[in-house]
């Protein structure tokens, strides 16, 4: 993929970013979704890309815009596969509270993972821990491996986990193992990035969450080192028709960073909504907001971290901003 494309991506998630932060906690996560997929899909729609929605949001009949197999760029240049999150954490916009982010990740055709909509088992880690960490091991193992990889004392690694009670038994392990946690409401793929940032305070991520998230969060490990194990948790037959329909044959395998992803030639763009350990949020002045945006390139391992300011008067016609 032509390198420029990174920086051409950086502005999706920021438009879709600028477009949903209006709706900070307003109450309303619906209408703060719509406004980051309607941004995101009219920023995709001035690029050279001939580019296919393979995570999205949702079925065609489920979902106007973004949804799997829509295809979006101005169909010249690059054929790339295209995993998106408008609104990764639409509950957090709602009510106002830290961790969401807009993000969208790309690869050559074929080469990201079509998760199907549902649950996903994750583990994953920063490159201080890369090949350490399975989910064939015990809570208490992973951990034990991952501190012994940072070298740290297993009191100190921090572990992300989502405050759901599916989690019990492994917070209760964690916890006599005598580990941090840090419980977050929603929004995994955050944290799971900033496993990978030596100073976000975040050691490893565990726990079910959304598949599509892992694939997300999995691209980015690609791009800067970092390991992630991933397993589908199907809860019903619409779960296992769903895996089947994109090609899944074998729901229980433990699929690996490059299961999640094939290769390193991809690109992973995340604009911080409301604050977070890896990105800070929007902020509006009376002239302009402020973006805080993360984008890497897999095939260098290039993680830049930009700061835009976008001005009211001068904003593109193509950003309609709403709210
Ligand atoms: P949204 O779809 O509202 O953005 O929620 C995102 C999220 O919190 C993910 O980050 C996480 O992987 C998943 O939902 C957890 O799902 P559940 O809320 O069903 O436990």
């Amino acid at each position: 993929m032509d390198r420029e494309l990174a920086l051409e991506f950086a502005r999706v998630t920021e438009a879709a970013a600028l477009n949903s932060a209006r709706w900070m906690g307003r109450g309303d996560k619906i209408a703060a979704d719509d406004a980051a997929v309607k941004a995101m899909r009219s920023m995709f729609d001035t690029m050279n890309i001939e580019g296919t929605v393979v995570i999205g949001e949702g079925e065609m009949d489920e979902a106007p815009m973004l949804y799997i197999g829509e295809k979006v760029g101005l169909g010249k240049g690059s054929k790339v596969d295209i995993a998106v999150d408008p609104l990764e954490g639409t509950n957090l916009v709602a009510k106002g509270m830290n961790g969401a982010i807009a993000v969208l990740a790309v690869a050559e055709e074929g080469c990201l993972l079509h998760a199907p909509d549902m649950y996903m088992e994750k583990l994953a880690v920063g490159p201080g821990a890369k090949g350490v960490i399975s989910l064939e091991l015990s809570v208490e193992e992973n951990i034990i491996n991952v501190a012994k990889a940072l070298g740290k004392q297993v009191e100190d690694v921090t572990v992300v986990i989502l405050d759901r009670p599916r989690h019990g038994k492994q917070i209760m392990a964690i916890r006599r193992l005598g580990a941090r946690i840090r419980l977050i409401t929603d929004g995994d793929v955050s944290p799971a990035v900033a496993t990978a940032l030596p100073d976000s305070g975040v050691d490893m991520v565990m726990g079910v969450g959304g598949a599509p998230e892992g694939v997300l969060a999995a691209a980015a490990l690609k791009c800067m080192g970092g390991d992630m194990q991933g397993r589908l948790v199907p809860e019903n037959d619409a779960d296992m028709a769903r895996a089947q329909k994109l090609g899944i044959e074998d729901v229980s395998k433990i699929l690996t960073l490059d299961d999640l992803v094939k290769n390193d030639d991809v690109i992973f763009a995340a604009t911080g909504i409301t604050d977070s350990e890896l990105l800070k949020g929007v902020r509006f002045y009376k002239d302009r907001a402020t973006t805080h945006t993360v984008v890497m390139r897999g095939q260098t391992g290039t993680v830049r971290f930009i700061e835009a300011q976008h001005f009211f008067a001068k904003k593109p016609k193509y950003v309609k901003m709403e709210g």
